[in-house]
């Protein structure tokens, strides 16, 4: 297959998705479900947006769009906070519907006209932002209150008894950090470039920590205990009143996509936020990993002495290897896919849940913004830690083991989880 004929499939793809998410009654899309989020319909409409201004407008907003200048305003997520979309005069969703798909049919006669040697580069970003907005959309109707909306998700593979709790050694040496357009075209500005970077020997967790594991830290007193947590996170553990992960109820239940069900101990924890991973690690006497840490341990293949493309080698993500894409709606049980295992033996890297560093955003050496410049730019020396490997909710096709996700550390509404590190 083609670039241009993956990339066609690929927008093929996340569009239907995008269509699945919002296949509901028009009061459901207008409505704010919570403040963090914005109204779905607002998401429909920013994503044809972005890929008008990205690809049909040359990236210059001065250039006239489909839409009224007042309308287009409301779009720009810069302009307008989250909180405050819900009460921007939005599209209507047969009008947000219809925007969408105009801006697509102009936008894949684009790509057919493209010569072989253009660079294609805009339409993988594209693709990426549609999913990440997809994820986003996720996370709003997780935090949607009343009964279910989605079933409760597909089958996965069953786990394996013993992985929990268990690590895997990563020697210390160089490896190459991050990625080149060469290598990786649709890499994103902030996994770029390449670098030799050495870190020291370390341990790693074989998988991620498990709602059993949680479990023990809660009866221990985790939630208790100032000595756990750091000066900041044990302030916003007592403002916030944090007891448990999010959406876990006192009764041992949670609620997850609107439907109550018992915890399973297997599965790997979700919806914590930075401060609680951080308080976790201390009181199993580990720490979180550093990003560089994280990334050698998923995709350094030390017999060969170069980067694999994903953790088990160079074949593309199949729900053999990975839990991606965001039709189960929950993290696999640990040890759900041994096929999918890193050259050190770290498992589920990739899809599950986002996994805590303890790295701020940072720019690698000869960082360039994209395109898309507000990207990642404006985030450096934030108040932000970096998450890796993507989650159950993350499109398999834009998910490389260099690619950074980052948040505030209060923040748990995000698929978020735990992998713990040690010094050795
Ligand atoms: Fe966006």
């Amino acid at each position: 297959m083609s670039s241009r004929e993956a990339l066609a499939r690929d927008l093929t793809l996340a569009r239907e998705r995008t269509l699945r998410l919002v296949d509901l009654d028009d009061t459901e899309l207008l409505r704010q479900y919570d403040p963090l989020m914005s109204p779905l319909v607002w998401d429909l409409a920013h994503i044809g947006w972005q890929e008008e201004l990205w690809l049909l407008r040359g990236n210059d907003p001065a250039r006239p769009g489909l839409l009224e200048p007042n309308v287009e305003r409301c779009y720009d997520a810069f302009q307008n906070s989250r909180a405050s979309r819900v009460d921007l005069p939005l599209l209507p969703p047969t009008d947000a519907r219809t925007y969408c798909a105009t801006v697509r049919d102009k936008a894949l006669d684009s790509l057919d006209a493209l010569p072989d040697d253009a660079d294609d580069f805009t339409f993988g970003l594209v693709v990426s932002h549609e999913n990440q907005h997809d994820e986003t959309m996720l996370q709003a109707l997780n935090l949607r209150t009343g009964p279910a909306l989605l079933d409760s998700g597909t089958p996965l593979p069953p786990g394996r008894p013993g992985v929990a709790g268990t690590s895997v050694p990563v020697p210390g040496g160089p490896f190459v950090l991050g990625v080149d357009a060469a290598d990786e075209p649709q890499s994103l500005d902030n996994e770029r470039s390449a670098h030799l970077v050495d870190v020291p020997s370390f341990r790693i967790g074989r998988v991620p920590v498990t709602n059993g594991e949680w479990r023990v830290f809660i009866a221990d007193g985790g939630y208790r205990e100032p000595r756990w947590w750091s000066e900041r996170g044990w302030q916003h553990r007592q403002n916030a009143n944090l007891v448990a992960p999010q959406f876990w109820r006192p009764d041992g239940s949670r609620i997850r996509f609107g439907h109550v069900e018992q915890i399973p101990d297997d599965e790997p924890v979700q919806h914590v936020s930075y401060f609680e991973a951080e308080a976790y690690a201390a009181w199993a006497g580990a720490r979180l990993p550093t990003e560089e840490e994280w990334e050698k341990a998923c995709a350094w293949d030390p017999a060969v002495g170069r980067r694999r493309r994903f953790p088990w080698g160079s074949g593309e993500p199949t729900g053999a290897l990975a839990n991606l894409g965001g039709d189960a709606l929950r993290p696999a049980p640990v040890g759900a896919y041994p096929g999918g295992a890193s050259a050190y033996g770290a498992e589920q890297m990739l899809g599950d849940v986002w996994e805590w560093t303890s790295s701020p955003i940072r720019p690698w050496p000869g960082f360039t913004p994209m395109l898309y410049e507000q990207y990642t730019q404006p985030f450096f020396g934030g108040d932000f830690h970096v998450l890796r490997g993507g989650a159950w909710s993350v499109a398999a096709g834009i998910l490389r083991p260099s690619f950074r996700n980052w948040d505030h550390p209060i923040r748990r509404q995000i698929f978020s989880g735990v992998r713990l590190a040690w010094d050795v």
